[in-house]
Formats: C-alpha cells, sequence, structure tokens
C-alpha cells in the first residue's frame, strides 16, 4: 500500500497544469454507449476511477484505446455490446451507475449493480430509479443488481417530467443521457448545475442531441433517433484547481494554475479572498494564488456550509477544512450533502488541530503550528485534506492509504514536487 512522505515548511512557487475533471470525465466515457460510432475525449485525467469506468466499458465490449499525450481517449461502443455492470467493478466506484441510463436509451436493457456504501456515506441510487421508472423503464432490484428493461413492445424510453426529491448530480447525468435518445420531450425539474453537466450537454449536443437549459436547475432536452460520433475535451477539474488554491493558501507562496476555471469557482475563491489570501483570475491563462506565511500571522479562518452548485461545495469541504486549522480564529463548518464526510477531522486532530464535531457542524480553532505524524486517508478529498496538512506540519508527516489519493489527484505528489514540496511516495 503507497504511502505519500511529506516534509512541511515549504512555501509553494511556480505553475500546475490542472488536469480534466474526474467528474466531468466519467459521464462522459458513458456517453460514448449512445452512439455506434466511434467517440473521442481529450483531457482525459490519468486517473484510478477512469481507468476503472474503462474496464467497466471494455467489460461491455465497448472498443477503447489510449493515443497521444493530450490524454487522448477513443471509444468506440459498435454492437454487439454486453449491457452489464458486474458488482466487482462496481464495488470499487459508484459512478458505475452512470452507465444504467446510457445502456438502457441505446439497447433497452441493462443490469447494473447496486454501488454499496462509500466511506462518506449510504448515497443511496433511488432517485436514479425513480426517474427512469418515470421515462417507462421497469427496473427491479434483485440480488443487489438493479434490473433494468423496457415494456414489451416498447423500444424506447419516453420523455418525461422529473423531479428528484433532492438535486443529485449523477442523477441528473444519468437522466440526461436517457433522454436523448427517448421518445419526446424530458424536462428536468431541479437539475443540478455543476460545470461538469453542461460540459456533458456540450459532448451530448455534439453528438446530435437537442439540449438547453444546461447549467441551470430546468432542462429540456428533445429525445432523437440517434446519435453519432464526436470529439470533446474534457472540462478542466475545478476541485482539483481549489485543493492547490488551498495548498497555496496554507503555505504560503506564488502558484499560477494553468487551465483553472475562476468562473467554476467562485464560492471558494469568494472564501479565500475573504480570509486574505490574493486570487487572481487570468482568463484563458488560468487563475493565480500569492499568500504569505506562516498562514497564522495573514489569514483569518472562514466559516462555511456546503451546498449544491454555486454554493461552496462538498468536494472542497476537507481541504478548506484544512486552512482553516491553520488560520486565526474559530470558524463553523457544516456540511450539508452528505452524513458522514468529517473522517477527516480525527486524522488532522492527530496532526495537532482542535476541531470538535456536533453533529453536521465541526468547530475549528486555528493553531500556530501543525506537527507532522503518522496519518491515514480514508476517501478522496479527506486524502487530499491531510496532503495540505502535512506540507505546513512540522516535521515529518506520513499519509497511509493513499489510493485514496489516486482514484481523483492525476499525479499530486509529481504536481507538488513541481511547485517545491518535499513530498515522495513510497511503495
Ligand atoms: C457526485 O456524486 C460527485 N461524484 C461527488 O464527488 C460529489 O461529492 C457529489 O456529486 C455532490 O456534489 C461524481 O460526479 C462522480 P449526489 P453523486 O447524487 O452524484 C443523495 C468526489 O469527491 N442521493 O449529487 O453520487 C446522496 O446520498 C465525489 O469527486 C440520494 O439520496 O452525489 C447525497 O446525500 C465524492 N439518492 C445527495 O443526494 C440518490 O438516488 C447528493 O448526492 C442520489 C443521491
Amino acid at each position: 500500500m503507497d504511502k505519500l512522505i511529506i516534509r512541511g515548511g515549504r512555501q509553494l512557487h511556480g505553475e500546475v497544469l490542472i488536469s480534466g475533471a474526474k467528474n466531468a470525465a466519467l459521464p462522459e466515457l458513458c456517453a460514448a454507449l449512445l452512439t455506434a460510432e466511434p467517440v473521442t475525449l481529450t483531457n482525459v485525467p490519468r486517473l484510478q476511477d477512469v481507468a476503472t469506468m474503462r474496464r467497466l466499458l471494455d467489460n461491455m465490449g465497448v472498443k477503447t484505446q489510449t493515443h497521444g499525450e493530450r490524454g487522448g481517449m477513443t471509444l468506440h461502443a459498435a454492437n454487439p455490446i454486453t449491457p452489464e455492470a458486474p458488482y466487482e467493478l462496481v464495488k470499487t466506484m459508484r459512478a458505475s451507475v452512470l452507465a444504467l441510463g446510457p445502456l438502457l436509451a441505446r439497447f433497452g436493457e441493462a443490469t447494473v449493480s447496486l454501488p454499496g456504501g462509500c466511506a462518506i456515506g449510504s448515497r443511496p441510487v433511488d432517485q436514479h430509479i425513480k426517474g427512469l421508472q418515470a421515462m417507462g423503464a421497469e427496473i427491479t432490484v434483485e440480488h443487489g443488481y438493479m434490473i433494468a428493461k423496457l415494456p414489451s413492445g416498447r423500444t424506447r424510453l419516453k420523455g418525461a417530467r422529473i423531479t428528484t426529491d433532492m438535486v443529485t448530480v449523477t442523477g441528473t447525468e444519468n437522466f440526461l443521457m436517457a433522454a436523448t435518445l427517448a421518445e419526446g420531450e424530458t424536462i428536468l425539474e431541479n437539475a443540478a448545475q455543476e460545470p461538469e453537466i453542461p460540459d456533458l450537454a456540450e459532448m451530448l449536443i455534439k453528438m446530435g442531441a437537442k439540449i438547453e437549459g444546461h447549467g441551470t436547475r430546468r432542462i429540456r432536452i428533445q429525445g432523437v433517433e440517434a446519435l453519432h460520433g464526436c470529439e470533446h475535451a474534457v472540462v478542466a477539474d475545478r476541485i482539483e484547481a481549489g485543493t492547490f488554491l488551498c495548498a497555496v493558501a496554507a503555505t504560503g507562496g506564488d502558484v499560477v494554475l494553468r487551465h483553472a476555471r475562476a468562473d467554476h469557482l467562485d464560492a471558494v475563491i469568494d472564501k479565500l479572498l475573504e480570509a486574505g489570501v490574493n486570487v487572481t483570475d487570468l482568463g484563458k491563462d488560468g487563475v493565480r494564488v500569492q499568500a504569505a506565511s506562516p498562514a497564522y500571522d495573514y489569514l483569518q479562518a472562514m466559516s462555511f456550509r456546503t451546498t449544491e452548485y454555486p454554493g461552496f461545495p462538498t468536494d472542497m469541504q476537507a481541504q478548506f477544512m484544512a486552512l482553516n486549522c491553520i488560520a486565526q480564529g474559530t470558524s463553523k463548518v457544516t456540511e450539508t450533502i452528505f452524513e458522514n464526510r468529517f473522517m477527516h477531522v480525527n486524522e488532522l486532530v492527530r496532526l495537532g488541530a482542535h476541531i470538535q464535531i456536533d453533529g453536521k457542524v465541526a468547530v475549528i480553532e486555528g493553531v500556530r503550528a501543525l506537527s507532522g505524524a503518522t496519518v491515514m486517508a480514508t476517501d478522496l478529498r479527506a486524502s487530499a485534506s491531510l496532503v495540505i496538512a502535512g506540507l505546513v506540519a512540522e516535521g515529518e508527516t506520513v499519509v497511509d492509504r493513499i489510493y485514496h489519493l489516486d482514484r481523483g489527484y492525476d499525479q499530486m505528489e509529481a504536481k507538488l514536487r513541481g511547485i517545491g514540496a518535499d513530498i515522495e511516495r513510497i511503495k
């Protein structure tokens, strides 16, 4: 099991290339199932989750090949395709549920394993099932699998108005993909607005889909008979960018994040500016972040609560909490999306942070310095927050179980070393 060894206290200076977004690449890989023609994605991040999704598609019979240094991947879901997503693959990645909508839309059937729980909460897929049933699918759950098919006599899903009980990102993506080939109009009434949704919609439109309102709460899709191939560049990863913003804010320094989109990070950048960090939108050239150190002398700890986009993203909660640990003052962090997304707290406390949890709220009292220790990653974004804390902690920090980090960050330690961090991976 790989570990990261970090020696804290180094400022970060230079330039980082932000990779394509994990949470855009995963649905966009599944979108290739919607056509019998080849689809090419570029700027695909090299991540464990992308490799898992690729294996899942290979397993169905999709031909995939990577090419060129631009992170290119071509996928060809020519017939025959086996519309199945088996447990041994799905259990490692909940996003496998994104195969359900496309398989149903194109093939009229799908057998997809239930995702099972994950570290940050139960994360059911009941809303995915509800929405696809509204579109005419018959879905039963047997032996841990969702068995989905169309009623006899029907060859296509039918358009529907879908209102989910809560905003769901992958639910919105499943309905969006399914609706492109359904008969008639589909309206998603409380759609997710995360930037990965408009990016997916733009790709589907290039494939011939008829979509409007993507990026707003209400998306309308007119179904078409078939979609064709396309080439699409995966949007930059706003969470990777936000993670590096917090890292530089914590260590001090001056770094340019190439390809980062400031317009996808408003809530996070607003909080960092309020805290006293200098963040500059360089337009198409990315985002620049400058901060002095030690953070305790220059930054105010900021309270925030996570909400759906465009609010403060839950995927940035752990990283910003690490910053609050060493900024001045007391802050409150409220996690409203997931019921168990504070597992980084105990590990941060091992590094000397002062944090109290009361249900959905964590209260952090900033300290002047953290001290290095051995800590354990528990989920993707928690591991990122431990890396940030290790970059500022005095002495050596060992972050164990970093396979969690590898799921969602493309060569994080190499990128950090490239801007001056003392960090290395040991097998
Ligand atoms: C997506 O997960 C992201 N993953 C998550 O990123 C992100 O944290 C989350 O959206 C929220 O922004 C991908 O895009 C691959 P939801 P998703 O459906 O779609 C409940 C990361 O770190 N819910 O928006 O699974 C659910 O339990 C990952 O990159 C139901 O109850 O999240 C949660 O409380 C972690 N039933 C809330 O809704 C359902 O059928 C929001 O979940 C669906 C969701």
